[in-house]
Parts: C-alpha cells; structure tokens; sequence
C-alpha cells in the first residue's frame, strides 16, 4: 500500500514519512494525542471509506450495506458493553461533534446550561462565545477553587440554584483531578437538569475503572475514540435508553451525513483492545507515569496545578521561572518535547501566551515508556525552561530526546526511510 502512494504520489507521501519521522523520533506529550494500534489503522485504511450508509444498522437509505451493518453492531456493541451503557452511537466524527448532537438531542436554541470555564480546564464547545455553544445556548459556566484548584461543586450548586440550567455539563480539557460525577448529578437533579459528562480525555481510564464512571449518573456520556481510549480520531455518545432516539436523530439526520464506516471500523477495533487485560494495564501505567512525572518535576522546582494528578495530565506553572506557556512551549518543542501551552487556573496571561503547559503521559506510555524514563524527561524538561534562550543546551536536549525515543518503537510505524 505504502509503496503505491510512493509511486503514485510523492508529494503527499513525502509529507507522511517526515511526520512519520516528526514522531519516532520525538516525546509525545500533548495530552490528548496517542499511537494507536497497527490493527486500528489497517481498519481505517480500508474500503469502508468507499460506503454510503445514511441511517443506522438495519434502516439504512442505502442499498448494500449489509456488511458495515455488522461492523457498526460490533462499534455500538462493544462500546455498551465496555461502559455498561443502555445506548451508543458511533457515528460522530469527533468529539465537538457528539457534543453538538448531545446539546441538540437535548436542548432548544436559547436555552441555559452550565459547563466548565475554558479558562480553568473546560472545552470550547462547553459553552464559549467563540463556538456554536455559547452562540446557540445561554451558557453560564462554574470554575474551580483559588486555593485547591480543583472543581468548586458549592459553586456549581449555586450558579445551578440562581440560573437554573436545563443541563449540567462535566467533563474537561485541562483538568487533572478526579471529577465528581455522583455529586454533580445531585446538583443537576436538585434544579431538574440533565447531567452531560464529556469523557473525551479521560473514556480510557473510565473504561478500566482508573476514574469513577459517570454512566450510571449522566443522562448523556460523549467522548473521543482518540486520546485515552486510544483509537481513531473520532466521537461517540452513550445515553440512557430514554434518550437513544433523540441522540440518533441528532446525529443523523440533526447534523451529520453519512458515516465514516472505515473509522467506526477502527472505533470497533479499539473497543475490542480496551477490554483486555493488556490495555487495563497500559491505563495503569499511564496514571502511575503522569504521577511520577509531577513529582519529578515538583522535584525540579517547578508547580503543578492542584498539587499533583489523578489522571493522564498535568498543568504546569512556568510563570514561577519567569517564563510563559508560549516561550516554553516553542523551547521544549525545538527540544523534541512536544507539549502544549495552557492556562492555568486565574490566569493573569491572555491563551495564546499563558503562565502554563499541559504534559501527558498517554502517547509515551503506549511507547513503553516508565517511571524511570519519566524522571529522566523531568530532569530534561527542567533543563529546557532553566535556559529556554541557549540554544546549545536545547541542542544537546534535542540530542538526549533523539536516543531516548530510538528505544522505544512506535506502534504502527514502518521502518525509517529517506525523505526529502
Ligand atoms: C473535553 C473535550 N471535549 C471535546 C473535544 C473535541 O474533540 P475533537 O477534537 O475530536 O472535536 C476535546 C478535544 O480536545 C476535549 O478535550
């Protein structure tokens, strides 16, 4: 296959193999990417891409569509069976879209819902002016704790009791800490709204029971296929029975098309893997690295937002060495440590600077990476921000990334070859 784009079209294929190269040999850190499985991509890259399947298994409004039927059964099967929820549709093309569904399945233009403030950890799509959300619904958004940094529950119940949304929407971005789904589904119930739980960063270690699950809880679950749970790029929304017809009209037709059919054959594949003992233990191990990793830092002298970290991520703040997210963002990056700038909690910084950057442990654990290696990039990290202008340290950085990584191979990833 791959020596046919080569023939066929160079360019292209010459674009790949450098971001093919881009990823052997530097440290994934953005938290919310993954290498996914070989077995994922090779469904991906198939002739489902080819099918028209408008419509759901068994209702379609296309003829020959017998067999991505069974491959969407598998997808919807497996995701109930591994969140033990009474509903899945698998067809969202991403995250911001089974949000999209999950607002218009449940709510009318105009209404009032809460979420989390993007500034302290939340999405765009919970509720930001700039995005569909806070365009086509009334958001009102709670934040959390100056001194703990972590979701204020009292002032979700109080904004829930002054403003009374029509649903509550957990689930975040930038946050490190377990969230309360259990707690925030008394708040809903206390103001008779629907609890949404958006579970796009953390639906792997749901699904392992790394994090409480908030099916039981929520109205609505959304999430990604591609961070954590480790598939293809993707959405997904699991419901309660009462609410699967909503959902599926709010997908398709409400505001999607066909289906990718060869990407919720990859969503099938990656539910499959996340059941096993293996991937249980990859969930284990990407906590336990990102635990390592704030101490190690902590360590260094740096400040982790909140403290520490329950999850796959963490904030730091590199205003206390005088830099910004931006500054260190740029430096770690020309290092081979890829990140991401990000607000901190009561930022003084506008987001495309920030006082902060978000690091997470999921790509690198999948590579095999440990504890050890996770104190080793700490100290790597710290030598970074304490000399982001020296350009022969980020040099001999970058150098030090280049070994580390051609240890640890990258699944899915062919053999290094030539490129332009
Ligand atoms: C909490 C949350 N929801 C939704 C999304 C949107 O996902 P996508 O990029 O697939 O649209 C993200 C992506 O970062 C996210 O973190």
């Amino acid at each position: 296959m791959r020596d046919r784009l080569q023939q066929q079209d160079r360019e292209v294929a010459a674009s790949i193999a450098r971001e093919e190269n881009r990823q052997r040999t530097a440290l994934e850190m953005i938290a919310s990417e993954n290498y996914t499985s070989d077995a994922v991509i090779a469904a991906v890259g198939t002739v489902l891409t080819n099918k028209y399947a408008e419509g759901y298994p068994g209702k379609r409004y296309y003829g020959g569509c017998e067999f991505v039927d069974e491959v969407e059964e598998l997808a919807r099967g497996r995701a109930k069976q591994l969140f033990g929820a009474e509903h899945a549709n698998v067809q969202p093309n991403s995250g911001a879209e089974a949000n999209l569904a999950a607002y218009y399945a449940l709510l009318d233009y105009g209404d009032t819902a809460m979420g989390l403030n993007l500034d302290q950890g939340g999405h765009l799509t919970h509720g930001r002016n700039i995005n569909f959300s806070g365009r086509m619904y009334k958001f009102v958004h709670y934040g959390v704790d100056r001194e703990s940094e972590q979701i204020d529950y009292d002032q979700m119940a109080e904004l829930a009791r002054e403003h009374k949304p029509r649903i509550i929407v957990t689930g975040a971005t930038a946050y490190p800490r377990i969230i309360d789904f259990a707690r925030a589904k008394e708040i809903a119930d206390s103001v008779g709204a629907y609890l949404m739980a958006d579970i796009a960063h953390i639906a792997g270690l749901v699904a392992t029971n790394l994090h409480p699950s908030p099916v039981p809880h929520a109205d609505v679950v959304t999430t990604t296929t591609h961070k954590t749970l480790r598939g293809p790029r993707g959405g997904m929304i699991l419901s309660r029975a009462e609410h699967a017809p909503a959902i599926d009209k709010a997908v398709f037709p409400g505001i999607q098309g066909g289906p990718h059919m060869h990407t919720i054959a990859g969503k099938a594949v990656c539910l499959g893997e996340a059941m096993t003992p293996e991937f249980a233990d990859y969930s284990r191990r990407t906590v336990d690295n990102a635990r390592s990793l704030a101490e190690a830092l902590q360590g260094h002298g740096l400040r982790i937002v909140s403290g520490g970290t329950d999850n796959h991520l963490l904030l730091v703040d590199v205003g206390v060495k005088g830099l910004t997210g931006k500054v260190a963002e740029k430096a770690l990056n020309s290092a081979g440590i890829v990140v991401n700038k990000n607000t901190i909690p009561y930022d003084p910084k506008p987001p495309l600077v920030t006082s902060g950057i978000r690091i997470g442990t999921p790509a690198l654990t999948t590579r095999g990476f440990g504890r050890d290696e996770m104190k080793r990039i700490a100290g790597l990290i710290s030598r970074v921000l304490g000399s982001v202008d020296d350009e022969s340290t980020v040099a001999a950085v970058r150098e030090e990334v280049r070994q580390l990584a051609s240890s640890y191979p990258v699944p899915g990833l062919p053999d290094p070859v030539a490129v332009a």
